[in-house]
């Protein structure tokens, strides 16, 4: 019996959206107050609740993640050579371009998906400034190996912490690394504002600095210090910052059984890797990356159109690397074996739905629908093409796959 996809569509993610009603009263102070953006009230609350609740002194709101990433970059007068992860969201590397930086990229640890530290030291140049991490899919990057290797060699450390909205290690907020670290508050966040981002910083100095480049760089009515942009938060984002501030526990917890969900249902199947043991004092329950192995019978890209037939649309994050688009060919003069790990990994994983409010029943069916398909025959020519994407370490283990299952 065929069963029909379910109506409507699974995506990846859905934005949390707490009861409308909860948000009238906020715009009705807005209303009341007539100010709608410049660091009005909501603003001003909204940057004071966030310092409460990461942890962290200075904060300085954005209309999104990449305008804040831009201005990080510009406030630290980043030049030259940035090293960065091509395991990312095209805006990462796109930030660099932006200030005329050259993104030099670095390969990941296939266990965090992260900036593999042990690899930095050997792309450092007399051109090199700084390091752009990302904490990818809420994952910590190894931040004590990454800040020596900043000290040694004089770099900055900027870190994308896009997906890191409240992760902790043992010793409190993950923010705290670095020289500035820069959130996304982007709809797909676990913390959203509709659009939004931020970026921390260790002191005030540094943060009235961002504030002013974010404000077309005014310091005063007739005074304009430097070519600052306009990355300003409105009122009515900050506003929503606020009410989902109060539900975004709850959110995370229902990420968490979610997590948990999953992570039963998919233990043990030959072939899917889950990404499930790595030690944080808290997380955020963001992504729920799988990664498909030469032991399960079909390629990723087979797995993926199987569950969007179903109206299951999960996504490839990250494909292709950011060092794949047409655009950093020329930048990333690294030649690509240079990061097999990452290249191997693009060509693996699937991130599953997860949202607070994703069901039991579409769980169920999602783990189903990849559990089934260990029944199907081996897809032996998608699993030879895979092959070629980072010999040996792939064919190898392809090998073994089509030797213990065939016949
Ligand atoms: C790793 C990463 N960096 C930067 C961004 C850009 O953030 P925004 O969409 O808020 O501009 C995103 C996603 O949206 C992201 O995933």
């Amino acid at each position: 019996m065929v069963i029909p996809p379910p109506e409507p569509p699974i995506y990846v993610t859905q934005p949390y959206l707490p009861p409308l009603e909860e948000f009238i009263p906020y715009l009705q102070q807005i209303w009341d107050s007539k100010t709608l953006t410049n660091g009005g009230p909501m603003h001003q609350q909204l940057e004071r609740a966030l310092c409460d609740y990461l942890g962290v002194k200075h904060i300085s709101l954005f209309c999104n993640g990449t305008i804040a990433l831009l201005t990080a970059l510009q406030a630290l007068d980043i030049q030259g050579e940035v090293i960065t992860t091509p395991y990312s969201f095209v805006a990462t590397s796109h930030a660099l371009l932006w200030n005329q930086l050259t993104p030099v990229f670095v390969d990941i640890n296939p266990g965090t998906f992260n900036l593999d530290p042990s690899l930095i030291e050997a792309s450092i140049t007399d051109r090199t400034t700084a390091i752009l991490p990302v904490h990818c899919y809420g994952i910590p990057c190894d931040t004590t190996a990454i800040q020596a290797i900043a000290d040694k060699h004089g770099l900055k450390v900027i870190y994308d912490a896009a997906h890191a909205f409240g992760v902790e290690d043992e010793e409190g907020g993950i923010l705290r690394h670095g020289n500035l670290s820069v959130l996304s508050f982007h709809a797909t966040k676990v913390f959203n504002t509709f659009e939004g981002g931020a970026i921390v910083s260790p002191d005030a100095a540094t943060k009235q600095h961002i504030d002013h480049l974010k404000n077309f760089g005014f310091t005063g009515e007739t005074s304009v210090i430097t070519a600052g942009i306009n990355g300003k938060m409105s009122e009515v984002n900050a506003a929503f910052g606020l009410l989902q501030l109060k539900h975004v526990d709850r959110a995370i917890e229902a990420r968490r059984q979610r997590f948990e969900r999953y992570s039963e249902g998919l233990a043990g199947i030959p072939g899917i890797r889950l990404s499930t043991d790595h030690e944080m004092a808290k997380a955020n329950y963001a992504y729920f990356p799988i990664v498909i192995e030469p032991l399960y019978p079909l390629c990723r890209d087979t797995l993926y159109e199987q569950l969007r037939k179903n109206g299951i649309h999960a996504r490839r994050y990250f494909y292709p690397l950011i060092s794949e688009f047409p655009m950093y060919r020329d930048t990333a003069h690294t030649p690509a074996e240079q990061w097999p790990y990452a290249t191997h990994l693009s060509r693996h994983v699937l991130c599953l739905p997860m949202y607070a409010t994703l069901t039991e029943d579409a769980q169920d069916r999602i783990v189903s629908l990849i559990c089934d398909a260990t029944a199907t025959p081996f897809d032996q020519a998608a699993l030879l093409s895979q092959s070629s994407i980072i010999e040996p370490y792939v064919s190898a283990s392809v090998a073994t796959a089509i030797a213990t299952t065939s016949g």
